[in-house]
C-alpha cells in the first residue's frame, strides 16, 4: 500500500536526533507528514532535519526537555504554530543506553528519579501538552516502551520499571481519549542497534540474537513499519495495545 493516510499530518518524534527516533521521523517524512525533531540535543536535531528536507520531506528541530514541563509547552506551541496541527506524537525520548547497569539495591534515589523523569513524565507531559491540539481531530499518541518490561532485564530496575509505565499510562490514556479519536498505542522494540545501544552492550551484533524466532539483530528500519501503522488511520481502531516488535524473542 503506498498511501498510508500520513501525508500532510503534523508529527512530532521525541528524542529523533539519532537513532531509534530519527528512523521513526525519516519514515514520517517519507510518507509526507510534516515531521517534527524534538530534542534535547538540538544541534543533532537540525542536522537530522535537513537531511530530511535534502531528502525532499518537511522538517524542523524544535528543542525540548522532555522531563520539563515549561520546556514540553514551548516545544508542543512551537511546532503548532509552524505547522497548525500536532496529529501525531511519537515519545521515544528516553535515557537508557548510558546508564550502569547494577542490582537494584545499588540504585541510587536520583539515579531513579532521573530515568522516570525523562522516560516516564517526559511521555505523560508531552501527551498532556500535545492532547489539547489533537482532540476531536484524530489524533495518534504512539508511547515507545521496550520488550524488557516483559523479560525483566535484571540490573536496570529503574528502566525496566519506567518501560513498565509507559505501558501502564498507554492503557490509560487510551481509554481516557478513545472518545475524543485519540488512539494511544505503545510499540515495545527488542534490543535494536543503535549508536547509544552498540556503546552500552558488548558484542551488540549478536546480543540475544540466538532467543530469537528470527535469528538476526535488529535494525532501527525494523521499527519504523509499526510505528507507520500506529501513527496511520489503518490503525484507527486499535488503542491501549503494546505491539512487540523483536523478532520473536518473546510472545505476550
Ligand atoms: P538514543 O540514545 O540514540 O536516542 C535517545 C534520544 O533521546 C537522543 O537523541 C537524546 O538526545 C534524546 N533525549 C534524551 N533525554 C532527553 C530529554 N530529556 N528530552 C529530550 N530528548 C532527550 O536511543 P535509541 O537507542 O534510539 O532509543 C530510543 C528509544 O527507544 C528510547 O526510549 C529507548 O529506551 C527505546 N528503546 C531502545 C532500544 C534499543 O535497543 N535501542 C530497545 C527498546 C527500547
Amino acid at each position: 500500500m503506498s498511501d498510508l493516510g500520513l501525508a500532510g499530518k503534523a508529527a512530532i518524534i521525541t528524542g529523533a536526533a539519532g537513532g531509534l527516533g530519527f528512523a521513526f521521523a525519516e519514515g514520517l517524512a517519507r510518507a509526507g507528514a510534516r515531521v517534527a525533531i524534538a530534542d534535547l540535543n538540538i544541534d543533532a536535531a537540525g542536522k537530522a532535519a535537513r537531511t530530511l528536507v535534502d531528502q525532499g520531506g518537511t522538517a524542523m528541530a524544535a528543542a525540548v526537555d522532555v522531563s520539563d514541563e515549561a520546556s514540553v509547552g514551548a516545544m508542543i506551541a512551537r511546532v503548532h504554530d509552524a505547522y497548525g496541527a500536532v496529529d501525531i506524537l511519537v515519545n521515544n525520548a528516553g535515557v537508557y543506553a548510558g546508564l550502569q547497569r547494577k542490582p537494584f539495591y545499588e540504585i541510587t534515589a536520583g539515579e531513579w528519579d532521573r530515568v522516570m523523569n525523562v522516560n516516564l513524565k517526559g511521555p505523560f507531559l508531552c501527551a498532556k501538552a500535545a492532547y489539547p491540539h489533537m482532540k476531536g481531530r484524530g489524533g495518534k499518541i504512539v508511547n515507545v516502551a521496550s520488550a524488557t518490561v516483559f523479560s525483566g532485564s535484571p540490573l536496570w530496575m529503574h528502566y525496566v520499571s519506567s518501560k513498565g509505565g509507559v505501558i501502564a499510562m498507554t492503557r490509560v490514556m487510551a481509554r481516557e481519549l478513545g472518545n475524543d479519536g485519540v488512539t494511544v498505542n505503545a510499540l515495545a522494540p527488542g534490543f535494536t542497534l543503535t549508536e547509544a545501544s552498540r556503546a552500552a552492550i558488548a558484542d551488540a551484533e549478536n546480543y540475544g540474537v540466538a532467543r530469537g524466532a528470527i535469528h538476526r539483530a535488529a535494525h532501527p528500519n525494523d521499527m519504523v513499519g509499526a510505528c507507520l501503522w500506529l501513527a496511520s488511520p489503518l490503525s484507527d481502531f486499535v488503542t491501549g495495545q503494546t505491539i512487540v516488535v523483536d523478532g520473536g524473542r518473546q510472545f505476550i
